[in-house]
């Protein structure tokens, strides 16, 4: 398959770049590296099937890249992704996350490209739900501007399949973890814990830790994608990725402190506003419909994760003794 994805250099991305070259598939990666890393795709540029281009989603030159490529599946992962972000400037998260959606999407009808699999998200689509784990069919109550945006793209999409047949996938996920994601940004509760336990710094649980989260791991979600882009075009519309399990910050530090026979305890701070209480993710349709299902409980994930961070971080900490 020729393939493209947005947002190539970032956590998921990159992740899903690995895969699809595994599977034997043309990739171009296009992304700005806002918050993308050129490193992630260490492994890929080896590749002769694979093609890095700098450039924005939102650019008009986006038209030409995909004009050149003529994919048959467009995966679109890039955005602006700091939920607090998108509060303090909504104009920006908008214009990438909405106004590079519209710009991917234009694109795509101009060549023909029906397919196009898009990050959407599960963890803010519904606000808080009632009832857990939440369906697809449960109405959309997007909390912040990364929410409406969010929800937005996926509606421009649903529009674009009515008017131009463009075939699109929502994968509304979860909170996503595992190699690769940024333990120094705001989100990513796994490899912020992680990185803090294994350098020997304090861990802070913002409230009183019963929070709870859907955590799936990054290689069960870059397999979602895969299915999504082999889907036969009659499938389209939103699925939630998510393991429908729920697991509280406590939990999930517990487990990680285990996994390194840590004992300190984590400090604690006030909650922080706008902040949902609890969410998981009925992944029933993508069950049926995608043959999807999550491989990866957090437990091992964890491990899994740990172990790449302790890789990553010798890495740097060499890096920065040698400099
Ligand atoms: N990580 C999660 O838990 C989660 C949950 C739900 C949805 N998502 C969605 O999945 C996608 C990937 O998220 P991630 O966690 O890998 O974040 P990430 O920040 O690692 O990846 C986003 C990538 O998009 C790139 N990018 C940003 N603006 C761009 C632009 N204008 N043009 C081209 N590239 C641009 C960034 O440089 C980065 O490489 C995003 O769309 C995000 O909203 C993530």
């Amino acid at each position: 398959m020729r393939t493209l994805v947005t947002g190539a250099a970032g956590f998921i991305g990159s992740n899903l770049v690995d895969r699809l070259l595994a599977d034997g598939h043309l990739v171009v990666g296009v992304d700005n590296l806002a918050s993308g890393r050129t490193a992630n795709l260490t492994g890929a540029l080896r590749s002769e099937r694979f093609t890095f281009i700098e450039a924005s989603v939102a650019s008009p030159e986006l038209s030409e890249i995909i004009a050149g490529v003529v994919p048959q599946v467009v995966f679109h992962l890039a955005a602006q992704v700091d939920v607090r972000r998108s509060v303090d400037d909504p104009y920006q998260d908008a214009s990438t996350n909405v106004l590079g959606t519209i710009n991917v999407a234009e694109a795509c009808r101009r060549v023909g490209t029906r397919r196009i699999v898009f990050a959407a998200s599960g963890g803010s689509r519904y606000g808080e739900p009632t009832a857990l784990p939440v369906g697809e069919d449960v109405p959309t109550n997007p909390l912040s501007p990364y929410a409406a945006a969010k929800v937005s793209c996926e509606l421009y999409l649903g529009a674009y399949a009515g008017m131009y047949g463009l075939a699109p996938i929502n994968l509304a996920l979860s909170n996503v973890y595992g190699p690769r994601q940024n333990p120094h940004g705001e989100a990513g509760v796994v490899a912020i814990f992680g990185s803090a336990l294994l350098t020997g710094h304090p861990t802070t649980i913002f409230g009183d830790g019963m929070a709870t989260r859907d955590y799936v791991y990054v290689g069960d979600v870059v397999d979602a994608f895969v299915r999504a882009g082999e889907a036969q075009t009659s499938v389209t519309g939103t699925f939630n990725i998510g393991t429908g399990v729920q697991t509280t910050t406590v939990g999930l530090h517990g487990l990680m402190s285990e996994a390194l026979g840590i004992s300190e305890p984590p400090r604690y701070s006030g909650a922080r506003t706008g902040e949902i209480q609890a969410i998981a993710l009925d992944h029933t349709a993508a069950r049926t419909t995608l043959q999807w299902k999550p491989i990866v409980d957090v437990r091992k994930g964890v491990y899994l994760t740990l172990a790449w961070l302790r890789d990553a971080l010798d890495i740097s900490l060499t890096a920065t003794s040698e400099a």
